[in-house]
């Protein structure tokens, strides 16, 4: 019989496919329990101020009613006396759930109703009768730029240092682009809400599904909150029904329940609704500015790159949205800042590609600017800047086939057939514009850990507590596994999704192939060692001489390298040893070597768009990404993150916008009907390409993370192709109809 186990660089099929299509995947709504109790959670009607009175007794007075939990009821915990910083917090206070009477952003959770039934709860949560004591407050973002701040501590970096003289530099320079970008906050919106069951046992322990893309640092915060003990809490997340990094910071659900299930012993449920999934966290609203001076021929003289960003009066959050030209453009003079704007609002949180979707639209927008004031081919512009080091950090890259991505995405576009003048490709009522822009993402490694059990059937168990978000994770872990100990995919099971298993970090910052892969493949590693000791002891073994590297793993056998016919079945190795099964553990780390390289992943992005001149309207008709992400583990999967994040970078674009409502603080549009989300009709054709990178440094399987790559240009590519399609430059996203009249 042959079996190929060769699974790594193939377009495999998702290993959890089966399940979700048919259904039988569980997230976190979805497990029961007898005597299961629903809450139901009421949010505040003001922006900011007090609750004056909070009457529970009509929703109490309700059949089926437990519970009515309050800041005037809820038990004493330990979060209460100390303030808990989970492990993607920015400086600052974390919002406390029912702390005191005092509100702090509209839509705050004020109290949860508990009842036999959903319906119960939910009825009973319209019966609390609340009186508010209204203060003054802001949530104007332009309004405020006057009062904004640098933090004392960034959430990320700090803004780069200065470099040469950027002023002077941008005074003489032939050419001089100056101008302002903006956005609107944005909301994650994942289809699945945000939701945890809490499962308490007779014992007081408990077992929380929540939606998380951190298991484990969803249980840290509910072991530090309740004063628990990791054995007393144990957190899981089999599936999650996508996230974008509103699943990094333990919601205020997660709390909720937690404390409901321990004051009743009983089961708790709590989800939210799709109106409260507004009431928590967003890519924050940024005003940028950009000035960019260059020679006649368009070379950067100097760059200076500044932003405002949205922040809550609580936390600090920042993000990396000024640092993209020191990866991308090679420039001497430069300077760089970053300052906050504090409002009456939840404090943002990452969303995809946070910094960079953002910072790379203003960049690339500028870019555009200087290309076509100075009559250069925006391609011939970014390669004549070209930079091959990050500047910031003074290092080489790990990798950087960037070149490459803007020559095979050209190539594929037919960009060379652009007539540059904006105008002037016209096909009936339809204005036709040619756009494009570069990308880049982090591509860096973070310490996990990962166990693998092998046992004597030949069936290989591989665990770390990582989280699958929709990105693939259980298929290309399994992948990893499988080849590197020559096993069937079959044969091959990978659990995540457990605060119990072995330590992974947050599934974010596109790093989990990198990092949970590394350790996935080093754990297998330590299983094939193990196994070629064994296997130097059978009989008439070929192994007797050989070391780790001289062998290889195939088809269920461990094979010699020089020789692959002597070999001796994996199976066989430890029956004849009388050994029932190995296990090993790992924790990989990013190794010393990579120090001094910048790791990133790059892009070049080429965009078509069709402008109806008498309506405005636009449509994305063509778009091709080129990617230099190292090695793909799953060319199927991974053009699968490369095409949610084009669709994500067109919503960016031309839709996505939470519309402040300053007069009452609150998002208007807090709906999937309101707040507009690509759609089928909305996406025509996208083409990726992954450019060959071959890269021996970022980390040990060579792989740089996809899930963030994706969307970096894209915004820029599609803002740049209207102004050639127009002729009209649109600085404010989403460039909406009215914006382009
Ligand atoms: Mo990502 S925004 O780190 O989930």
């Amino acid at each position: 019989m042959t079996m190929k186990t060769d699974y790594i660089g193939k377009p495999t099929n998702r290993v959890d496919g089966r399940l979700k299509v048919t259904g039988q995947a569980k997230y976190a709504a979805e497990f029961d329990s007898p005597g299961l109790t629903y809450g139901f959670v009421v949010s505040s009607r003001i922006a900011k101020g007090k609750i004056k009175s909070i009457d529970t007794t009509e929703a109490l007075q309700l059949d089926g009613v437990l519970q009515v939990f309050t800041h005037e009821n809820r038990p004493q915990t330990a979060w209460f006396d100390k303030s808990y910083q989970d492990e993607d917090s920015p400086p600052g206070s974390p919002f406390r759930p029912l702390y005191s009477d005092e509100i702090q952003f509209s839509q705050q959770p004020i109290a949860l109703v508990v009842a036999d039934t959903f319906e119960a709860a939910r009825y009973g949560a319209t019966l609390v009768n609340v009186t508010y004591e209204d203060a003054p407050f802001s949530t104007d973002f332009e309004g405020n730029r006057e009062k904004a701040y640098t933090p004392e501590k960034y959430k990320s970096q700090p803004p780069p240092d200065a470099r040469g003289d950027m002023a002077a530099a941008f005074a003489s320079a032939a050419m001089q682009i100056s101008e302002e970008y903006t956005h609107t906050s944005e909301h994650h919106n994942p289809m699945e809400m945000h939701a945890s069951t809490a499962i308490w046992e007779e014992d007081g322990t408990l077992t929380i599904y929540d939606k998380t893309q951190s298991v484990q640092n969803s249980q840290k915060y509910i072991d530090q909150i309740f004063g628990l003990k990791p054995k007393d809490a144990r957190v899981r997340s089999p599936f999650v029904g996508g996230a974008f990094g509103s699943g990094l910071r333990p919601q205020y659900q997660l709390f909720l329940t937690v404390m409901a299930a321990l004051e009743l012993k009983r089961p708790v449920r709590v989800m939210l609704t799709r109106q409260q999934m507004f009431s928590f966290g967003h890519r924050p609203a940024t005003i940028q500015k950009l000035q960019l001076g260059a020679s006649k021929e368009g070379k950067l003289e100097a760059v200076r790159h500044e932003a405002f960003g949205e922040t809550s009066r609580f936390e600090d959050y920042a993000e990396n949205v000024v640092v993209w030209q020191n990866v991308l453009y090679q420039c001497d003079n430069v300077a760089f800042d970053y300052k906050l704007i504090g409002l009456d609002v939840y404090t943002p949180l990452d969303m995809r590609a946070p910094g960079g979707s953002t910072g790379q639209f203003a960049l690339e927008s500028a870019m555009d600017e200087l290309a076509a004031a100075s009559g250069i081919n925006p391609v011939a512009l970014r390669l004549k800047n070209y930079t091959e080091k990050d500047q910031n950090e003074d290092a080489p890259f790990t990798s950087k086939e960037l070149r490459e991505c803007y020559r095979q995405g050209a190539e594929k576009f037919g960009w060379e057939k652009r007539n540059p003048e904006p105008r002037s490709m016209k096909e009936g009522h339809q204005l036709i514009g040619w756009g494009m822009a570069s990308g880049a993402w982090e591509a860096s490694q973070q310490q996990a850990s990962a166990k693998a059990l092998l046992t004597v059937d030949g069936k290989l168990t591989v665990s770390s507590a990582t989280a699958d978000i929709g990105t693939g994770t259980y298929t290309v872990m399994t992948q990893l596994a499988a080849e590197t100990l020559g096993l069937q995919l079959e044969d091959v099971s990978f659990k995540l999704g457990d605060s119990a298993l072995p330590d992974a970090p947050l599934e974010g910052g596109s790093w989990t192939v990198s990092s949970v892969g590394s350790a996935v493949t080093l754990v297998c590693d330590a299983i094939g060692k193990r196994l070629l000791k064994l296997a130097r002891k059978v009989k008439d073994t070929p192994f007797a001489t050989a070391g780790y590297d001289e062998v290889i793993f195939s088809e269920g056998h461990m094979r010699l390298r020089s020789d692959p016919s002597k070999a001796l079945a994996v199976t066989r190795i430890m029956r004849s040893a009388e050994i029932n099964y190995l296990e090993e553990e790992v924790t990989s780390k990013p190794a010393e070597k990579q120090k001094k390289y910048a790791p990133y992943a790059h892009s070049a992005v080429f965009v078509e768009v069709r402008v109806d001149e008498d309506f405005g309207t636009i449509k994305v008709t063509r778009v091709v990404s080129a990617i230099a992400g190292g090695r793909i583990i799953n060319t199927k999967t991974a053009e699968s993150q490369i095409l949610g994040g084009v669709v994500w970078g067109i919503g960016m674009a031309l839709e996505e916008e939470s519309l402040m409502d300053t007069t009452y603080g609150r998002f208007m549009n807090h709906n999937l009907a309101e707040y507009h989300v690509p759609v089928n009709a909305d996406i025509h054709s996208i083409d990726v390409i992954f450019v060959e990178e071959h890269d021996e440094i970022v980390n040990p399987i060579g792989a740089k993370g996809l899930g963030e790559i994706g969307i970096a240009g894209v915004a820029g590519a599609i803002a740049n192709a209207v102004y050639h399609a127009t002729g009209k430059r649109v600085r404010n996203l989403p460039i909406t109809l009215d914006k382009v009249m």
